[in-house]
């Protein structure tokens, strides 16, 4: 089976990435993850692909990843599905954008997830994980070999907690569940930053130094006969 494609734009004034996810190179279907800013780019991006968006998902609702998503969700027709406790930030977005930031238009989501279901859109099998830690209703998206897990877990960092909701002890058990849950080789696909892996996180990771106590190497592979790297 092919894994699904992701195409990832580093969008807005602190370059959130934005993820165009089908389930594979000629899907004329796709999801997209975290329309942060640049709703133009994004959606030329689409077209240039040659796929329409069948779906909005959010990691979360802080405004770096949520800018676009009035505009995006208006000229596509898709449905937004937005994580159940921060949907007053989606549906009220300038009260909570830093100076300096926007305008954004607020939006009133189709869907709210609260993790814990499962989707299936644009032909993926979409798994949806509570990811609690950076913000209280954080949600990570899990496709087959990949996660996309917003601002959980960064090549060599991890999501900042010290903003509402954030939590240093309950985000390191969100990444935990990750790791535990999902093979080593599983692709990263971050809110910000480059591409990683589970595996690369937990052995290189300098946050990850006491959860690489508690976590076991990763996951094995599936099957009989496969190890684990
Ligand atoms: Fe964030």
């Amino acid at each position: 089976m092919s894994r699904p494609d992701v195409r990832s734009f580093s969008v807005g004034p602190v370059q959130e990435n934005c993820h165009i996810v089908r389930a594979d190179p000629q899907a004329t279907r796709a999801v997209i993850v975290d329309p942060g800013d640049e709703p133009e780019r994004l959606l030329d991006a689409a077209e240039a692909l040659g796929v329409e968006i069948e779906a909005v998902l959010l990691t979360h609702c802080h405004f770096d990843h949520i800018g676009a998503v009035a505009p995006v969700a208006r000229a596509t027709g898709a449905p937004v599905y937005c994580p159940e406790i921060e949907r007053p930030l989606l549906t009220d977005v300038m009260s909570w954008v830093p100076p300096g930031f926007g305008p954004f238009e607020s939006y009133d989501p189709e869907h709210t997830l609260a993790g814990g279901e499962r989707l299936s859109l644009a032909g993926l099998d979409i798994e949806v994980l509570f990811t609690p830690g950076h913000s209280p209703g954080h949600l990570t998206y899990a496709i087959p070999g990949a996660v996309l897990s917003g601002d959980v877990l960064f090549q060599g960092s991890v999501g900042r907690v010290d903003l509402p909701g954030g939590d240093w002890a309950t985000l390191e058990r969100s990444i935990g569940t990750l790791l535990a849950r999902f093979p080593g080789d599983t692709v990263v696909y971050p809110g910000h930053m480059g591409v990683t892996t589970l595996q690369r996180e937990r052995d290189t990771n300098p946050f990850l130094a006491e959860l690489r106590a508690r976590v076991p190497a990763a996951a094995p592979a599936a099957g009989p006969g496969t190890t684990a790297r």
